[in-house]
C-alpha cells in the first residue's frame, strides 16, 4: 500500500477498495475506520453507527463475504478486499428477497438495526440456505436490536431461507 505524506507531514495511504462491484481509490489516514471511509468518503449512509466499540452490529458489512463490524476495520485493511452494504443487495428496482422478507413479516421498527442485521443473515444464508432458528439467532447473536424481540426477525429470515 502506497504511503504518501502531506503538507503537514501527516502520513496518509493510498488504498483501493472495492464496494458493492464498484472500485474506489481514495488517500485516507491510518485510523481512518471502515465504517466513516463508507459513509463520509462513498456517501453510503446505509451502514449504520451505533456503539462504534464492536459491540451492536449496527455497522455490519460484508468483508470478502463474511460479516464485520466496520467500526473495528480500519480502511487501510480493507484496502483490496471486496466490501458488500445493504445498498448493495438490491438489483436495480428489486429489493433482495431478506429485505422483502424484513417487510413482510414487519421485522422493522425503528429501522437502526436493520441493515446490520440484513447483513448478517445475508451472509448466513449465503454459507447455509436453509439454516434452523437456533443457527439464525446465533448468526444474528452480535446484531443488538432495542425496538423488537427479534421473534419477527428470526422469522423474516427463516421465510427468507425458504424460497
Ligand atoms: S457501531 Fe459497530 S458494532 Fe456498534
Ligand atoms: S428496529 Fe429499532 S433497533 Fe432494531
Amino acid at each position: 500500500m502506497q504511503a504518501i505524506i502531506d503538507n503537514n507531514g501527516v502520513k496518509r495511504y493510498l488504498v483501493t477498495i472495492q464496494v458493492n462491484g464498484d472500485n474506489y481509490t481514495r488517500v485516507v489516514k491510518a485510523n481512518t475506520l471502515l465504517v466513516n471511509f463508507l459513509r463520509e468518503e462513498l456517501d453510503l449512509t446505509g451502514t449504520k453507527k451505533g456503539c462504534e466499540l464492536g459491540d451492536c452490529g449496527s455497522c455490519t458489512v460484508l468483508m470478502d463475504g463474511k460479516p464485520v463490524n466496520s467500526c473495528i476495520v480500519l480502511a487501510v485493511e480493507a484496502d483490496g478486499r471486496e466490501i458488500t452494504t445493504v445498498e448493495g443487495l438490491a438489483q436495480s428496482e428489486k429489493l433482495d428477497k431478506i429485505q422483502e422478507s424484513f417487510i413482510e413479516n414487519a421485522a422493522v421498527q425503528c429501522g437502526y438495526c436493520t441493515p446490520g442485521m440484513i447483513m448478517s443473515a445475508k451472509a448466513l444464508l449465503t454459507k447455509n440456505p436453509h439454516p434452523t432458528e437456533e443457527e439464525i439467532r446465533e448468526a444474528i447473536a452480535g446484531n443488538l436490536c432495542r425496538c423488537t424481540g427479534y421473534v419477527n426477525i428470526v422469522k423474516a429470515i427463516l421465510a427468507a431461507a425458504g424460497e
